[in-house]
């Protein structure tokens, strides 16, 4: 009987360093091929292009391959003690980096039925990182990014977005990624807050900055990310006006709005009831989002609904009301607001949501609870968390004290240690020199 070969990949962007992998594997005989799941990409890297499907639909055509099954996890180890292969066969490259650990629990399981792993030297000179870093300069398309949320929420735990108010913060949320245990961690997208938005233009928020100074803001993000961005709509201003933000939203490939059930002249939620402040008609707020999902001509764009009766002082049930009614006009998800200082307002309201049947994604914003963990809003079923200001928030003191110092010393000298040195920030934007 010939011997059983398992080969673990992810096959988004098939190479010759692939195809090497896959030779000797059927050299050694009959090869499955673990396909990682979106999710299971997800758990520790960038989504992948294509979908578990259309990554199937290449592999299975690929010489020498047996058959596909899916892998749920980035650890081998289920599907190895499912299938028993008599070998495990992976480029020599995993030996360091975030998948070292992967390969020694491969090693150890294998041992369990005298299996072995066969490992093939690296491929010189092309990989699937260098494939999609040349694909990350050229770009991405405002439908492929315009999707890329709603996939996103599909497979991740949590869906983690960040303010931008300019391309700068674009380029942060963009590239920052941290080396840890679970694989490299970054922000899966960007909050368009019209807070940030506002005060970088200091000007207050309440709906002063018009939507062409706003797009202006987005055009200069979307040129330098590729990630998806989340606009937040304030009120979305009169339902005949609201259809036209969301056919341009959806234009600039824009994944989803979040428009708040506000009316008359809207004021930060954070005010909460120290101002004046008037909650929308549950039927006029429907209409609104009806308007919005009638006029959307894309099947993937969200208009995610923000209900803002925590943020006024009324109950949790005038909320939930709120939230069922929405849903029922159409919204694609629910944003959840609250001004207190710890997430008990919020927690209960997550409660009460996760048993609707028409149940749609969650959205919370902890800034005034920030002491929630990640953890904690996945138990409570939260989809997606937007910080929604820390960037701003901490710019701000740094370019006081920085100010203050000038003043003070009457020369720049003492404030340099607290800046990047002109050599890096002449050099941080590429194309520069
Ligand atoms: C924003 O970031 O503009 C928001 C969130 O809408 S909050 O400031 O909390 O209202
Ligand atoms: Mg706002």
């Amino acid at each position: 009987m010939s011997k059983t070969v398992y080969v673990g990949m992810s096959a988004d962007l098939i190479h010759p360093g692939h195809l090497n992998v896959l030779a000797r594997a059927a050299e050694l005989g009959r090869v499955t091929i673990g396909l990682l799941t979106d999710s299971a990409i997800a758990s520790y890297k960038r989504l992948p292009y294509m979908t578990y499907d259309q990554r199937k639909t290449v592999v299975e055509a690929i010489k020498g391959v047996d058959r596909v099954v899916p892998q749920q996890t980035l650890d081998y180890v289920p599907n190895l003690k499912q299938y028993k292969p008599d070998f495990v066969v992976h480029g020599d490259d995993w030996r360091v980096g975030v998948q070292k650990k992967v390969r020694q629990s491969v090693i150890d399981t294998l041992a369990k039925w005298g299996g072995k792993l066969v490992e093939v030297p690296y491929t010189e000179g092309i990989s699937s990182t260098q494939l999609k870093a040349a694909m990350a300069e050229i770009g991405t398309t405002p439908d492929v990014r315009l999707n890329s949320l709603r996939r996103l929420i599909a497979v991740k735990p949590l869906v983690r977005l960040l303010d931008t108010h300019n391309g700068l913060c674009g380029l942060i949320i963009e590239n920052l990624k941290l080396d840890t245990d679970d694989g490299l961690r970054e922000f899966d997208g960007m909050w368009a807050s019209s807070l940030t938005d506002a005060t970088a233009k200091g000007k207050p928020d309440i709906e002063a900055v018009d939507l062409t100074s706003r797009m202006s803001v987005l055009h200069h993000v979307l040129e330098v990310t590729t990630k998806p961005i989340v606009f937040d709509g304030d009120t979305g201003g009169k339902p005949e006006h609201f259809v036209f933000t969301v056919r341009t939203l959806e234009r600039l490939g824009i994944s989803a709005v979040i428009i708040e059930d506000k009316v008359g002249l809207k004021k930060n939620s954070l005010f909460g009831t120290d101002v004046a402040q008037t909650q929308c008609g549950i039927e006029e707020f429907c209409d609104k989002i009806r308007a919005g999902k009638r006029r959307q001509a894309t099947r993937g764009f969200m208009i995610i609904a923000r209900i803002e009766s925590l943020i006024l002082g009324k109950s949790n049930e005038d909320a939930l009301q709120r939230a069922e009614a929405y849903l029922g006009a159409g919204a694609d998800g629910i944003m959840i607001h609250s001004r207190q200082n710890t997430p008990d307002e919020i927690f209960r309201f997550c409660d009460a949501y996760a048993a609707f049947e028409n149940r749609k994604p969650l959205v919370v914003v902890p800034s005034s609870y920030s002491q929630v963990h990640e953890e904690e809003l996945i138990r409570r079923g939260v989809n997606v968390v937007i910080y929604a200001n820390q960037l701003l928030r901490s710019a701000y003191p740094a370019m006081v004290e920085t100010a203050k110092t000038i003043l003070q010393h009457r020369c720049a000298a003492a404030a340099e240690d607290r800046m990047i040195p002109i050599k890096e920030v002449i050099e941080l934007i590429p194309g520069g020199k």
